[in-house]
């Protein structure tokens, strides 16, 4: 019996040595060097740092290099760090990259692999087509003010609740609001989750977000030991949340389908409008997106902006100057050219995600040989790697590399002043990734964000409780590791 356990565990390391291998056989350096099974996930596993932290030690190591190698547990990725190469891979050879890394088919997760993110190929094309028109300008100009409205609730809630100065975690304040846009954006529901915090959408939204690294481990899971993961029955998102998402929405599609309610210019009426040829279990997973893709992105933009305006007094200072400008609520005509119009807070939101990119790495696999060309400029060996392998967008560490961004560290909104923007090196800014596949859901995200800033920080100023620049080690959207605590006051006092 012994002898049968030890074969078994020496050929499980052979095989996690030949797989760990495919690196060093082609003269591509990684960083730490892989431990069996876990790849250059052993921190990361631990709880100790950060994904980001852990491909950011690579990108820091490798000065010079085009790319070099990172094992996620035992696949292969290759972390792009040269600009031109990301523009090539990303944008020019994007029919080869078409596909996400990570991903999981509907064969593993029923609900989780129909949602866009997940998709591939055709069926990817088909589904990016169908729901594109939903995140358009036009859409978003329309959904401005159902995003105001919101925003108004909020300054009504907070006008009782915060009276004087106040230390509290701006989390508790952000994430009920982005909720609420939410559910009134994509699903049509007019819920007050300042005021109600048991409504129903708030509960089911906190459990469908992909928040720490316990969901994406089981993505790897199903990567790297997809027979197990589909024997275990493992999910994503828990089948009792998704099946009441699924009531939820479908009772909303019928609603707007048999015009029981008047048509709004949300998601759900675009679906109903232009996706016909879509089943309702497939717009049902779309739907759903908003909170796997759109909820903690956009609160966590919120919570590091007002965290950066605490940090920086006097970049918030000359913010407060142009949105004093602003007229009264009941004044405003045009919502969304107000907040268009905002120059200098488009440039602090800039300057945020270049500091925070909240979905910090973005990855593709590839469908058909490629050639990468050399790991260091001009050596003669080209890495041709066979289909199937993963890359890495490591946006973090791209946007803090002092070779693109002086004192990278310094939260510096005049990098992207109007005159200045065009010094920026393509592809070294990518908060919302790029190429065909980049982030669908920008517009609506910066448009949910600023009407926030620009309706709180007139009345409301933050200011620094404690300097909170640890990121939490379990997080896949970036956040800090002690939360959002800032002094909170209003401006009136
Ligand atoms: C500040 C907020 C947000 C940030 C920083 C962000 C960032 C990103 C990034 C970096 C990607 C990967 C892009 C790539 O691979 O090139 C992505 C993909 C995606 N995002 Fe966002 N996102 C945000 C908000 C949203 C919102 C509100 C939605 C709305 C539903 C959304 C929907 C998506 C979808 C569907 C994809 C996958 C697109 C595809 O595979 O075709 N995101 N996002």
């Amino acid at each position: 019996m012994w002898w049968l356990i030890i074969i078994l565990i020496l050929v499980l390391f052979l095989y996690s040595h030949k797989r760990l291998s495919y690196f060093s056989s082609r003269g591509i350096q990684t960083f730490p060097p892989p431990l069996p099974f876990l790849g250059n996930l052993t921190a990361v596993t631990f709880g100790r740092e950060n994904f980001v932290e852990a491909i950011a030690a690579g990108y820091n190591k490798f000065k010079d290099q085009r790319y070099f190698g990172f094992y996620q547990y035992m696949v292969p990725a290759l972390v792009l760090k040269d600009p031109e190469l990301i523009r090539q891979t990303m944008v020019r050879d994007f029919n080869c990259f078409i596909d996400r890394g990570v991903h999981i088919g509907t064969d593993c997760d029923p609900f989780f692999g129909r949602n866009i993110v997940m998709l591939t190929g055709s069926r990817w094309r088909t589904m990016r087509a169908a729901i594109t028109p939903a995140f358009s300008g036009v859409r978003c100009r329309y959904m401005a003010p159902l995003m105001a409205e919101r925003a108004k609730a909020v300054a009504d809630y907070l006008r009782t609740h915060i009276t004087s100065k106040k230390i509290m975690d701006v989390n508790e304040i952000t994430m009920p609001y982005v909720n609420d846009v939410i559910a009134s954006c994509a699903f049509g529901f007019a819920v007050d989750s300042h005021k109600d915090p048991e409504n129903c959408i708030y509960k089911l939204g906190i459990k469908a977000i992909v928040q720490d690294t316990t969901q994406i481990m089981k993505m790897y899971g199903f990567e790297n030991m997809k027979f197990i993961m589909k024997m275990l029955n493992v999910r994503i998102i828990p089948t009792e949340v998704t099946d009441q998402f699924s009531q939820l929405f479908k009772s909303a599609l019928k609603a707007r389908r048999e015009k029981l309610v008047q048509p709004r210019p949300d998601f759900i009426q675009t679906l109903v409008d232009v996706a016909e040829e879509i089943t309702d279990d497939d717009l049902v997973a779309q739907a759903v997106l908003f909170y796997i893709a759109g909820y903690d992105t956009t609160t966590n933009l919120i919570n590091y902006f007002l965290y950066e305006m605490a940090i920086n007094p006097e970049v918030q200072e000359k913010l407060y100057e142009e949105l004093n400008k602003v007229p009264g609520d009941d004044k405003i005509e045009n919502i969304y050219e107000t907040v268009q119009g905002l120059k200098y807070l488009e440039m602090c939101v800039c300057e945020v995600l270049r500091l925070w990119p909240l979905v910090a790495s973005a990855g593709r696999r590839s469908v058909s040989t490629y050639d990468f060309g050399p790991m260091h400029p001009g050596s003669k060996h080209n890495l041709v790697a066979p289909a199937g392998i993963h890359i890495w967008l490591s946006i973090y560490s791209i946007h803090r590399d002092e070779k693109y961004w002086p004192n990278p560290n310094t939260c510096d909104p005049e990098r992207f002043a109007p005159d200045k923007r065009g010094n920026i090196t393509p592809y070294t800014y990518l908060p919302f990734g790029t190429g065909p596949r980049h982030c669908i859901g920008s517009r609506f995200a910066l448009l949910t964000a600023k009407i926030f800033l620009m309706n709180f920080l007139r009345v409301y100023k933050t200011s620094a409780f404690q300097k909170s620049s640890r990121l939490c080690p379990r997080a896949f959207i970036l956040r800090p590791a002690d939360g959002y605590n800032l002094i909170v006051e209003p401006r009136t006092l």
